[in-house]
């Protein structure tokens, strides 16, 4: 764990907050896998070694075999397929897929257009919106909610659940009771609700999930939960920061933006791009399962790496000019969905919302701007605003 006052490489937390680039860089230069004294963790800041940990199947997700694992931390055993090696990942990921299937997604495309016309219409009558509280939040929490079963209508009520959980995603030392209570709320309410579906089935992916559960030993009901809550949070804390993050770089490069409106059909590559460019996952963390030899370094059993994705999306040998936004960029094998077995389930979802919430923004105003300061959120790990106040009028 990080103190508070120092961070990754020792620089302060708030820089990292605001701009983790420049110390990236330092880091990559001291070196592409890095052992940590002070955190006691391999850094792992090259794309291609990035790349080579995501994919080695000798590196477990299981935080429970690294050297110094405090159980005690953790109140229920982690039954999430995020945090579980094959066989059970296998497993619990096979049951999910189909809900993410491309046609599931495509299928929700006109709902998502409605909600997107909706929160626009509004912003065009105000003559601005806050994004974050009027769009990027509540655009994909609508959507997972609505997919999940949960009534969309309580997601203010989840929403603080979910920021202190994600905040514990974060490598720094932070006070843990509030995440445990919040975790205790989040599965008291979803219990509630899974309760609920057993006597009252609906066409929701709930539902689903509770019939798999009752047919035999493919998810047991601690799995089954939270399967729920990995979905759920997934889908509150990350889309938005795509949708956040990406606007900001938008207005920060007034030519690229220009250059979107003239030629919609940049809109993929333009949404890959924005995804390197500020990733709104900025690491994740292997354990090593065996002796392993990478980057020069010889990693040892139950060692952790944090493997630093918005490094590697900024690593020169893989993206020429790193620091340029460039909508068109190609090839661009960006690591911002993760890679290997544990490639981000909700990749397409995420994709389909930030093209259709910064497309249809960009293509309905041809004025925007700043209107005040933006506010970064608190975390270096799950990184986007709190707030983002625009403009929309000329
Ligand atoms: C821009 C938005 C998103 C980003 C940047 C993102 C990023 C990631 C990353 C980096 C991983 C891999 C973590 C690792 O390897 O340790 C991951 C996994 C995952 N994501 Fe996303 N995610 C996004 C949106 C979503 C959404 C909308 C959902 C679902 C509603 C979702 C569900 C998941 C799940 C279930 C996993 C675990 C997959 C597995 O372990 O096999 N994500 N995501």
């Amino acid at each position: 764990m990080i103190d508070r006052d120092t961070a990754l490489g020792g620089a302060p937390l708030t820089l990292l907050q605001q701009d983790p680039y420049p110390l990236y860089d330092r880091l990559r230069a001291a070196g592409r896998v890095i052992w940590s004294d002070q955190q006691g963790w391999w850094m792992i800041t090259g794309h291609a070694e990035a790349l080579a940990v995501l994919k080695d199947s000798r590196m477990s997700v299981e935080r429970t075999r690294a050297e110094g694992f405090d159980r005690g931390m953790e109140r229920q055993p982690r039954r999430s397929m995020l945090v579980l090696d094959p066989p059970d990942h296998t497993r619990l990921r096979n049951l999910v897929q189909k809900a993410f299937t491309p046609r599931v997604i495509e299928s929700l495309r006109g709902r998502i257009v409605s909600f997107v016309h909706d929160a626009l219409d509004r912003a065009e009558q105000r003559g601005g919106l806050d994004l974050i509280e009027d769009l990027a939040y509540p655009l994909p929490v609508t959507v997972i909610a609505e997919l999940l079963g949960v009534p969309s209508g309580d997601h203010e009520v989840f929403k603080a659940w979910s920021a202190a959980i994600a905040g514990s995603l974060d490598p720094v030392e932070r006070d843990l009771a509030p995440v445990v209570a919040a975790r205790q709320e989040l599965r008291t309410y979803l219990a509630g609700i899974i309760a609920e579906r057993r006597h009252h089935p609906q066409d929701d992916l709930i539902t689903r999930l509770v019939e798999a559960e009752e047919q035999g030993d493919r998810l047991d009901a601690e799995e089954l939960l939270q399967m729920c809550t990995l979905l759920l949070i997934a889908g509150h804390e990350t889309t938005v920061n795509l949708i956040g993050n990406g606007v900001n770089a938008l207005l920060d490069h007034p030519d690229q933006l220009a250059r979107l409106r003239h030629d919609p059909t940049l809109l993929p590559t333009a949404i890959e791009e924005l995804l390197r460019f500020d990733s709104p996952v900025q690491m994740t963390v292997r354990v090593v399962t065996e002796p392993i030899e990478l980057g020069g370094q010889s990693l040892r059993p139950a060692q952790m790496t944090l493997v630093m994705l918005g490094a590697a999306n900024h690593d020169p040998d893989a993206f020429p000019s790193p620091g340029t936004l460039d909508l068109s960029r190609t090839p661009n094998h960006h690591l911002s969905f993760g890679r290997g077995i544990h490639f981000c389930l909700g990749a397409p979802l995420a994709r389909l919302e930030a093209q259709l919430a910064i497309g249809t923004l960009v293509r309905r105003f041809p004025h925007l701007d700043r209107s005040s300061a933006a506010q970064r959120r608190p975390t270096i790990n799950l990184r986007g605003f709190s707030s983002l106040p625009i403009s929309t009028a000329p």
